[in-house]
């Protein structure tokens, strides 16, 4: 391929090319990831939320890579501009049969829900995941268990909406409806059952720990704290920091030392459901102390109280109208929520997109407002 007068020069001029070349390459290589760095950005840089005073380390760093993804489920969110009723529409209860929560929304406002519902809730199945295969005839009767539930969830999330907006809408509005929690499933990501004792091997307290499972967060802390704090609403707590204390735990009122255990469970759940570490909330120097806080702890109390009734009034009721392969496998209790039902690991669930604003009617247990 080369000229003869090459090849003969280079044969009689050997020279070693592998060390500059490597000292060439490396350079070059190092110039070039500069060069990109300065371009495109450090991969790794991240960004601060700053939760408490200067100096006390309340940060919650994030990846800016992370923070710069959307969640891909707001790009799912269904913008339909409600119909602004006017006087003589025919109302749900007056046009159909059996119509017990939507009975004060307009025909056109009832549809429009029922399909945001379908794409919410069943997008394969469609409407017939609740009513059937029947024509619109037979809708009104409410033979599939789907249909009774999806009722008490409508009630759900408007009590939701309008008893805890103090949560819901903590900064600003941003309300929960189907899509919230379900996010196009029949079944939500991100339930729970109780899964206690999970160490068939010891008794007692010892054998609801020391277990990696999911309800731990895969650490050997006690796998009830789900079930004891937001269902039995037990006392969230540590136990007495005095070395010698004369509190009686057998007071329900009282933390003792499995609470202690529990709260630090419950705590490692709320961290992971929302994405944030502790000093989100807390002063990390007095978990204690309910005068260290951020403006966030408050928003946690009232989404204790939340899911407790959400759990209690709604979701474990309905452990009746389910088929037994929808209860838990182990005790087959009813499916449950908590935090990371709505949350999925943000800190606010989708990243505090308003989706109430155009489904008043699930904004209000009364008649829906419109603008
Ligand atoms: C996730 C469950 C679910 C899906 C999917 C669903 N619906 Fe419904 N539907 C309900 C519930 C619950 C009611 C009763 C509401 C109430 O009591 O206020 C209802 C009631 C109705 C009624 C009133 C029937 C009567 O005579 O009482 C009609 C009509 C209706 N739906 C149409 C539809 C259509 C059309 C679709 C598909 C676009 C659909 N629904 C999809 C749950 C569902
Ligand atoms: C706070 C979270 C949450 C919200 C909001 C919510 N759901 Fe649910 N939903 C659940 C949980 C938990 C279950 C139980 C899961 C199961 O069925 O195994 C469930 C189950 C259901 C089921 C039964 C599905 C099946 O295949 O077993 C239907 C139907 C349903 N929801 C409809 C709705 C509708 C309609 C809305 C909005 C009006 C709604 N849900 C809002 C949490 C929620
Ligand atoms: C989203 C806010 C939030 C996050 C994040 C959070 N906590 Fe909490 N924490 C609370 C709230 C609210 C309470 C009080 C609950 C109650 O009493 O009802 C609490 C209570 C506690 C207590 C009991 C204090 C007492 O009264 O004895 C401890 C200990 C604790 N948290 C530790 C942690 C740890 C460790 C983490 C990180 C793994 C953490 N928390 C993350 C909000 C939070
Ligand atoms: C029914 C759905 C739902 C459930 C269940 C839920 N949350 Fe929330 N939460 C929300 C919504 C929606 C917001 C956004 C409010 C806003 O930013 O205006 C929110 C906001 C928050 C915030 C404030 C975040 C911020 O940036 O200020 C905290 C803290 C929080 N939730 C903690 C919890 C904890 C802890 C639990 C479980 C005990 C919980 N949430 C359960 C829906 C829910």
């Amino acid at each position: 391929m080369l000229p003869n007068w090459f090849n003969k020069w280079n044969r009689e001029n050997p020279k070693d090319v592998f060390g500059p070349g490597i000292l060439v390459g490396a350079l070059g290589g190092a110039v070039f990831v500069a060069i990109m760095i300065v371009a495109w950005g450090q991969p790794y840089a991240t960004d601060s939320l700053q939760t408490g005073p200067r100096g006390t380390g309340m940060s919650v760093p994030e990846f800016k890579a992370e923070l710069a993804i959307p969640d891909p489920d707001i790009a799912e969110l269904i913008e339909d501009e409600p119909y602004i009723p006017e006087a003589g529409d025919a109302l749900a209860k007056d046009i159909y049969e059996n119509v017990q929560v939507l009975g004060d929304v307009t025909e056109d406002n009832f549809n429009r829900v029922m399909a945001a519902m379908t794409r919410w809730v069943a997008p394969e199945e469609g409407c017939a995941y609740c009513h059937g295969d029947g024509d619109v005839e037979t809708y009104g009767e409410d033979t599939l268990y789907t249909k009774v539930v999806a009722r008490r969830m409508i009630q759900m999330t408007q009590n939701i909406n309008e008893n805890w907006d103090g949560h819901v809408n903590a900064n600003k509005e941003v309300g929960v409806t189907c899509m919230t929690c379900h996010r196009g499933q029949n079944v939500p990501s991100d339930i729970w059952f109780k899964v206690t004792p999970v160490n068939a091997s010891t008794a007692g307290w010892s054998s609801n720990q020391n277990r990696v499972t999911p309800l731990s967060q895969y650490s050997s802390l006690p796998s009830d704290a789900l079930e004891k704090y937001l269902v039995d609403g037990e006392v969230i707590g540590v136990h007495s920091l005095e070395s010698r204390s004369d509190e009686d735990i057998t007071d329900p009122d009282v933390a003792g030392i499995q609470n202690a255990e529990r709260t630090y469970a419950l705590m490692n759940y709320v961290s992971n459901s929302l994405g944030v570490n502790c000093v989100f909330c807390h002063n990390t120097r007095a978990f204690y102390d309910p005068e260290q806080v951020t403006p966030q702890w408050g928003t946690e109390s009232l989404g204790i109280g939340m899911v407790q009734e959400m759990n209690t009034e709604y979701l474990i009721p309905l452990g009746d109208t389910y088929p037994e392969n929808r209860l838990g496998h182990l005790h087959g209790d009813a499916p449950k929520a908590a935090c990371k039902t709505c949350h999925k690991g943000y800190q606010q669930p989708l990243q505090g997109t308003n989706v109430i604003q155009y489904w008043p009617e699930l904004a209000t247990t009364g008649t829906p407002v419109y603008e």
